[in-house]
């Protein structure tokens, strides 16, 4: 196998889409990850299923693999360095989601912060000559400056799964500062696309109108997100794996810079699916922002990111690939 790109995370929604991305491009991938239980690990082995497929198609069908293990496992990760020599590292495995952070604060800064400062010294230790961290628009809080840009200040978050992502954007300057290796931290704007966490409304509500079943809406629908199409984060992704060596360190964002509030959100998944929603109202919960919202300047400058899928074209695809599995 040729020297690989180790990816963790690679079983899970934007992981295995990044990891059929690499293999089509003719990379080698030893993908890592530990099946965390936050939804279902038969969902995760579907999404390897896939990406075996791709390797399967590819003239190497020998150029993926992936190791179930936890990459807060020091001496694990050691062994796996040293057996696949890895040329660089994308790094996507985390504990994601705000609600659920805000019940696991010690959890999510284990896995978040342990495992990036595991894999951040593992990467100098091999002499990997890259390393590109996902981190989350999360980090701007409830900004009052929108669109928001790489160079706002982000010094506070209100859920700890957003500071976590917030750390390791800092231990990652720091790995740069004393290594020299080209960091680069990715800030992902709400992924919505086939393989979507079980947890993320999209695909939630697409589940539940679909069958029927009442949906929650938190707050007055005025929420908005800068829902961005799992391709698009995916072709930013391997820019910034591409362009990381003349930057150094390097914050991107990686969104789509067209909001959609909840309540139009849900108008779309209507129009989809072809039913309308049972709605119950709620109060906004805890850790919820307002509203995200990327500012692109820099990651277009710097990457030609540009993000093609719209709103409607994206659930849409989303909704077509969601239909065969519901039956
Ligand atoms: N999906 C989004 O909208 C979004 C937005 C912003 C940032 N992100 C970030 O993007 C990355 C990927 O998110 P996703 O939506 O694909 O989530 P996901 O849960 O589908 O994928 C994450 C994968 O990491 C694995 N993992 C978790 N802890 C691990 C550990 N200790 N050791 C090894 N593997 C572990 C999980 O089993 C899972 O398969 C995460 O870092 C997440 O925080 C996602």
């Amino acid at each position: 196998m040729a020297q690989p790109i180790l990816l963790t995370g690679a079983a899970g929604f934007i992981g295995s889409h990044v990891a059929q991305a690499l293999l089509a491009r003719g990379e080698s991938v030893v993908g890592v990850d530990n099946f965390d239980p936050f939804y279902d690990a038969a969902l995760k082995h579907a999404n390897l299923d896939e990406v075996r497929a791709t390797a399967q198609a590819t003239a190497t069908p020998d150029s993926f693999e992936c190791v179930a293990a936890d990459i807060t496992d020091a001496a694990a990760m050691h062994t796996l360095f040293e057996r696949t020599r890895p040329k660089g590292v994308i790094h996507l495995a985390a504990k994601a989601g705000v609600r659920p952070s805000i019940a696991d604060p010690v959890g999510y800064a284990h896995a978040n912060i342990t495992g990036t400062a595991v894999m951040l010294d593992l990467a100098r230790r091999a002499g990997c000559d890259r390393i590109v961290v996902a981190s989350s628009s999360s980090v701007y809080g409830n900004s009052p400056t929108a669109p928001f840009s790489e160079t706002q200040d982000v010094n506070a978050p209100i859920s700890p799964y957003a500071a976590t992502k917030r750390a390791c954007e800092l231990i990652g300057h720091t790995h740069f500062h004393l290594t020299g290796m080209p960091t680069a931290m990715l800030r992902f704007f709400t992924v919505f696309g086939p393989r979507q966490r079980p947890d993320l409304a999209i695909n939630l509500f697409l589940t539940r109108i679909a069958k029927g079943e009442p949906i929650r809406m938190f707050g007055d629908g005025s929420m908005s997100r800068d829902f961005t199409f799992v391709a698009d984060i995916v072709s930013g992704v391997l820019a910034a794996y591409d362009h990381i060596p003349a930057h150094g360190y390097r914050i991107w964002n990686l969104g789509h810079n067209h909001p959609v509030s909840l309540a139009d959100m849900i108008a779309t998944i209507e129009t989809a699916v072809g039913k309308k929603a049972i709605i119950q109202r709620e109060p906004m919960q805890p850790g919820d922002v307002q509203r995200t919202w990327a500012d692109l300047t820099r990651s277009q400058a710097e990457l030609g990111y540009s993000p093609s899928t719209s709103f409607e074209e994206g659930v849409a695809k989303h909704w077509a690939w969601l239909k065969s599995r519901l039956g």
